[in-house]
């Protein structure tokens, strides 16, 4: 094993193409109840891109390691006290923080020492590029439609931005439980994909009422659960096209991306309508789920969401992946409008090939 590595090092907060240099590291040593993981692929999601901006929920310690979600990789070694797992398992390793909680080590280099009980292990036929993208957006998908707001088979869920990663799988999930969806996109050129992945209806923004629309869509029984990672004004149009009682849960605020812009961080709710209709509108945060849940419980919806890809229900978009060296390009895409697909980090271990789930994309 060697004993230096190369890894995406902040070493102050800013824009992530201005701080982020690649870095020779030591690599560490696994201690009791961890995992020395070498890493396959990583993604490179807006959140971990809020981390280094000084704008997520908690505040790293710089210089910081980029890339604080998710991974998947070989055990390389397991320090003392660890059960269950082999060397050379092919593992997902949700390097979630939780809040409050100790920092997790960045994702964005080649190897790292992960907590026993947050890696799943993943059999060969998941492609990297799907394994490495389960532990945050299926799992997100899942918690948010299942756990979040228990939506029954036959009810109908209106979702904002439908076209990205979550929106995506929140559909197929949907449609397999029978539920649904009422999908809002911001392009035209959407539309026909997402009718296309199975949504029932969709709404684009570009040219229609979302109040409106959901109203006709509904009809007089309405919407009463609605999830948003858009926020802004398109976040208090959900809340006001919810029917009495209804609850919009809050998970993103794509309406200003680096989120610069107070205005669009602002969800201008109408008092009435909350009070008199008793509409609520709450937070989901992934990171606060990992710190509420038991590793067993954890791991356990990992393990559900894992199935599901492997079955084919859920299909994670095919990454895009890059070098550590291209990382101003990686980071870049994923912001960028109409990106498509999520930028992966790639490492050659020269051991295996890619996983098989050809149809994942
Ligand atoms: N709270 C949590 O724990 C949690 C967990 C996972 C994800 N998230 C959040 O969920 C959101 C989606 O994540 P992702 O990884 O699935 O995203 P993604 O795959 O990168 O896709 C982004 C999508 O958002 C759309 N979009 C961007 N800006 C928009 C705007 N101003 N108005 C409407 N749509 C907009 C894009 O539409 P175009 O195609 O038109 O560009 C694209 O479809 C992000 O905000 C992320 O931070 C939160």
């Amino acid at each position: 094993m060697p004993r230096s590595m190369r890894a995406l090092v902040a070493a102050e907060v800013g824009e992530p193409a201005d701080v982020l240099r690649l870095e020779s590291l030591p690599v560490p040593a696994p201690e009791a109840g961890q995992a020395l993981i070498r890493v396959k692929a990583t993604p490179v999601h807006a959140s971990d891109l809020h981390v280094l901006r000084g704008r997520y929920g908690f505040s790293a310690e710089f210089p910081t390691v980029g890339g604080h979600m998710e991974c998947v990789g070989r055990i390389e070694a397991l320090g003392p006290d660890t059960e269950g797992l082999r060397v050379g398992e092919r593992v997902v390793a949700a390097a979630v923080p939780a809040v409050p909680g100790p920092q997790a080590a960045g994702t964005w280099q080649e190897y790292l020492v992960a907590d026993t009980r947050r890696l799943l292990p993943v059999p060969d036929r998941l492609s990297d590029s799907s394994a490495c993208q389960l532990a945050v957006n299926p799992l997100t998908a899942l918690l948010l439609v299942t756990r979040e707001l228990d939506v029954r088979p036959g009810e109908w869920l209106l979702q904002t931005a439908a076209g990205s990663t979550v929106g995506r799988l929140v559909i197929q999930l949907s449609r397999h439980l029978g539920i649904r969806t009422i999908n809002v996109v911001r392009r035209r050129g959407a539309v026909e994909e997402i009718k296309a992945l199975g949504g029932d209806e969709v709404i684009c923004t570009e040219d229609e009422d979302l109040v409106q629309r959901v109203a006709e869509t509904a009809g007089p029984a309405g919407v009463r659960k609605a999830v948003d990672c858009v926020a802004g004004p398109v976040g208090a149009q959900v809340s006001q096209a919810l029917a009495p009682g209804g609850e919009v849960v809050v998970y993103g605020a794509l309406s200003t991306h680096r989120q610069t812009d107070p205005a669009a961080l602002t969800i201008p709710l109408q008092a009435r309508s909350v009070i008199y209709e008793t509409k609520a509108v709450r937070g989901f945060w992934l990171n606060r789920w990992f710190g509420a849940a038991s590793p067993e419980d954890a791991m356990r919806a990992l393990s559900e969401v894992r199935g599901l890809v492997v079955d084919g229900v859920l299909s994670i978009p095919q990454g895009r992946p890059f070098p550590l060296e291209r990382f101003a390009e990686a980071v870049a895409l994923a912001e960028s409008p109409a990106h498509g697909t999520k930028p992966l980090f790639v490492f050659e271990d020269g051991r295996d090939e890619e996983g098989g789930d050809e149809d994942d994309r």
